[in-house]
């Protein structure tokens, strides 16, 4: 068989009197109108209300409730295991191009039934303005369904090449025994999808918990999943509380499997608990560990850059939705000749020109509100304390204001140490930490880029100079996962840059490749002999 054709799903136009931003304000409104939206654990393919409930709030107007969800109690949580493992028994049985067209029809349905909807419930529920909303749940999700079929197809089909006569050596790729279980982070609703849409494709059925910050979001791609023909089971959606529901999945003997987006403490943690059991031989098999994490992502601007593409896309890459990617730029080393030469007026000039507000109040609002109360706290102590802070000097931005909704300042914060916090920690949130090194000094800023830290998701390096390149791509190896030549760090295109990186920011398993879907299959060797 030949899939359909795979390509990447193309933007719209969102411009003045368009067509598309009627429709997507239409969906914004229909949506708002219901609120709060009730939504029920899904389990065996049925709503099951539980006398848990906890809340969604909108980010950008905190007194909005955007749903009231039902929480999984421990024993909800081992009966969607039981009812998981029994639907297991077909769908692992189905023909990859009966669950390939699972994916490829809900793919089909976003695109062109629920685009606006789920943009919508993206931007109330987790304050994407239309853009970052349509990148995340109208392309990128799209992306993720249609390339998984592509690259599982292209992994069956890796065979073993050499057969004796009479014989016909295989290579089956079994699902994992067990269960695979899925942790979703808020910040991407492609990512929560792809959390339990890759394990699926593969025959394995996933316990899905969402994010509580994206429990919409999340619940309307489970009913698009299961609208597009997945059976009753093979996915269940249990929000409630991280800790209960992630030991209930790590006490049963047959948990395969972790899907994990969110950060490095909380992975650790998982890790931990996980391994422990291990220990004591208290699962059927070696669960799979495939989580991505945080970043303290960077940029590095040689004095041969362009300044301009530098600068736009230093904008781009720390300020896009609030920061708040596992991408963001986080940290920008800038050699003194470009800073002087225009880079630092310019980001000044367009940092303080970025406008902050509500998605759909203003559509030139550029950042929107950071997630929650905690992130907002969070956030508003780094800038209290950097105000404070004889070696930090507050160059744009500094504010924060919580009166509606979350929101904070773009944030640029220039030190002379480059051992300072401010380029150790994740923020997630709009705040750049920035260093001007000197232009000779090329080896030491390398230095501190590749250590100043302990992660290594994404980073990128500005310059013309193509010797410089190639030594800055061989010296930074291990420092990005997804490592950018004269582009911004965020924004991996599926199908294009599988995304992922490696030390404290994950397993790099790579998300949109087939080296994601590789942990989720049990190869087995058979040896046909006629
Ligand atoms: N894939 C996204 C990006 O590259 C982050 O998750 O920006």
């Amino acid at each position: 068989f030949q899939l359909p054709l795979i390509k990447n799903e193309p933007p719209k136009n969102y411009g003045p009197q368009s067509v598309e931003r009627e429709q997507l304000v239409a969906a914004y409104r229909e949506l708002e109108s219901q609120l709060p939206v009730t939504i029920p654990l899904g389990v065996n393919g049925k709503d099951v209300k539980t006398n848990d409930i906890g809340e969604q709030r909108c980010p950008f107007d905190h007194k909005k409730v955007v749903a009231r969800y039902h929480r999984a109690s421990p024993a909800d949580v081992q009966a969607a295991i039981e009812s998981a493992l029994e639907a297991k028994k077909e769908w692992e049985n189905l023909s990859f191009t009966d669950r390939a067209a699972v994916f490829l029809k809900a793919a089909h349905l976003i695109s062109t039934k629920y685009r606006y909807k789920l943009m919508a419930a993206t931007m109330i529920g987790q304050g994407k303005n239309i853009w970052q909303a349509e990148i995340d749940a109208a392309m990128e999700i799209v992306d993720f369904l249609r390339f998984d079929c592509k690259y599982a197809s292209e992994l069956y089909s890796v065979q073993p090449p050499e057969n004796s006569t009479g014989v016909w050596n295989r290579t089956e790729y079994r699902p994992l025994e067990g269960f695979v279980y899925a942790i979703t982070p808020f910040n991407f609703t492609a990512i929560g999808g792809n959390l339990a849409a890759a394990p699926l494709l593969m025959g394995n059925v996933v316990l899905m918990k969402p994010s509580d910050h994206a429990v919409l979001s999340n619940r309307i791609v489970y009913d698009i999943f299961v609208e597009a023909g997945l059976p009753a089971g093979a996915l269940q959606f249990v929000p409630g509380d991280a800790i209960e529901v992630s030991k209930t999945c790590f006490n049963h003997f047959d948990f395969a499997a972790l899907h994990f987006t969110g950060s490095t403490n909380v992975f650790r943690s998982l890790w931990g608990i996980i391994g422990e059991n291990v220990a004591h031989g208290k699962y059927r098999t070696y669960p799979k560990i495939v989580g991505e994490t945080g970043g303290k992502n960077f940029h590095l601007v040689h004095h041969s850059a362009q300044i301009r593409s530098a600068v736009v896309n230093t904008v781009r890459a720390a300020y896009e939705y609030q920061g708040q990617k596992c991408s963001a730029l986080s940290r920008l080393y800038v050699s003194r000749s470009s800073w002087e030469a225009g880079f630092r007026d310019q980001l000044l000039q367009e940092v303080k020109a970025l406008k902050v507000g509500a998605p759909l109040e203003d559509l030139s609002n550029f950042v929107g509100p950071v997630i929650h109360r905690g992130s907002f706290d969070k956030l508003k102590a780094v800038l209290q304390s950097a105000a404070a802070d004889s070696e930090v000097e507050v160059l744009a931005g500094g504010k924060a204001d919580d009166s509606t909704g979350y929101f904070v300042e773009p944030t640029i914060l220039l030190s002379k140490n480059p051992k300072h916090d401010i380029f150790k920690t994740e923020f997630f949130g709009p705040i750049l930490a920035v260093y001007v090194y000197e232009d000779e000094s090329l080896e030491e800023v390398c230095e501190l880029i590749d250590t100043t830290n302990a992660y290594g998701l994404t980073g990128s390096i500005f310059a013309q100079d193509r010797i410089v390149v190639r030594k800055l791509t061989e010296r930074l190896r291990n420092a990005a996962g997804n490592f950018y030549i004269n582009d911004k760090c965020t924004g991996a295109v599926v199908g294009e840059q599988p995304f992922g990186g490696a030390r404290a920011s994950g397993t790099n398993d790579k998300a949109g490749s087939g080296m994601i879907l590789s942990r989720f299959v049990s190869p087995r060797s058979v040896k046909d002999t006629f």
